[in-house]
């Protein structure tokens, strides 16, 4: 028997009870293919956490989590604390200690949910994003000087790095050759950022030449957002920078019909320190403790966590017990017009899962 260690961390907001209902499901989902066994340890760092011990996890927190296959995410950040401390306090440093540089976001619209985009079913829009994770924007570069003085000074600077942009180009371009299309879309910036953003563009054409079955463009991210609303079924596999890529993929997610459905992977591709998988839709205050979040989200990011643990038949049919739920409108949750509960989603998932026969 197969067996995976999983730290399954909620975090803040809604974060707990998406995840609780992922380990339930990703339980079933075990038991009913029979060939491994999942064991899962919690870990309650966040912001309760900090506000006991003055930070949001212990100071050997990374170690704590090196032994582990992979990390299940709820969310992370709280209205009581700076955001900025929550996230680098946190995700950010379990993304950068496990060098996990590869963030990958599909979207597609599943059965049953609706796009804003009419006309957008299903095939039309069959999207990966691949985020590049580790530097760029959200690289950590930057300060401040002179603080409430009129000769105050404040910078963030994008850092790139040879090593970093070829890693992630390679990356995207295998992903891009393993799907049917082979089709990839480099998103840049380079007609403003004439420094970081040219050499970009530069280490994805040299990078481009090893993949020569893979059909690759270049797009000016101002240009993609209206590509991704007029022509969404012209992108398959997008490449874009830390910053980009997070607000593409917010659109991405939007388009696709709900923010709350949207999974994601943080990939240490080399797998020499677990990866960390985590739904999009952040910590949500609004509905927290209420019972109506979609857990859909953190399910189908049980579905990439499956997938990288090496369990693709366990993936695929946990998918198709997603899929067949989300299509059954008397089980959307109010993110998606309807009434339903966690639990009721939940439920139907694991039975979804249970009664499979394939
Ligand atoms: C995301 C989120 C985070 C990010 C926030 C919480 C800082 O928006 O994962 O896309 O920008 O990376
Ligand atoms: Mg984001």
């Amino acid at each position: 028997m197969r067996r995976h260690r999983v730290a399954a961390m909620g975090g803040d907001g809604i974060g707990p009870e998406v995840v609780q209902a992922a380990v339930e499901v990703l339980r079933v989902a075990a038991e009913r293919d029979g060939g491994f066994a999942l064991q899962f340890d919690d870990f309650d760092w966040g912001s309760a956490y900090y506000r006991q011990h003055g930070r949001m996890m212990p100071a050997d927190g990374v170690d704590r989590l090196r032994g582990y296959d992979a990390i299940l995410f709820g969310a992370v950040g709280a209205p009581d604390i700076p955001d900025h401390v929550t996230l680098w306090g946190l995700r950010l440093a379990i993304c950068q200690g496990f060098d996990q540089y590869a963030n990958v976001r599909p979207t597609r619209v599943l059965p049953g949910i609706t796009s804003p985009l009419r006309h957008v079913a299903g095939p039309e829009l069959d999207w990966l994003i691949v985020r590049e994770n580790s530097e760029g924007e959200y690289a950590g570069v930057g300060g401040r000087a002179h603080q409430g003085l009129p000769i105050e000074v404040a910078s963030d600077v994008s850092v790139m790095t040879r090593a970093g942009v070829t890693r992630i180009m390679r990356y995207a371009f295998a992903l891009a050759r393993s799907r049917p299309r082979k089709l990839l879309t480099v998103v840049t910036k380079s007609n403003a950022q004439r420094h970081a953003m040219v050499m970009w563009d530069e280490i994805a054409a040299e990078v481009a030449r090893d993949f020569p079955d893979v059909t690759w463009d270049k797009m000016l991210v101002d240009a993609m957002t209206m590509r991704m609303v007029a022509k969404p079924a012209s992108l398959d596999t997008i490449v874009a920078t830390n910053l980009h890529a997070d607000i593409l993929s917010d659109l991405a997610a939007a388009l696709a019909g709900s923010v709350g459905i949207a999974p994601t992977a943080n990939i240490n591709p080399e797998r020499d320190a677990p990866s960390m998988f985590e739904p999009i839709h952040g910590s949500a205050f609004d509905i927290t403790g209420k019972g109506i979040a979609n857990p859909v989200g953190t399910f189908w990011t049980g579905v990439m966590m499956l997938e990288h643990l090496g369990e693709p038949q366990a993936a695929a049919r946990l998918m198709r017990a997603i899929e067949k739920v989300t299509a059954d409108p008397a089980l959307h949750t109010p993110d998606l017009g309807g009434q339903a509960t966690t639990r009721q989603v939940t439920a139907a998932v694991c039975a979804a899962l249970a009664g499979a026969n394939d």
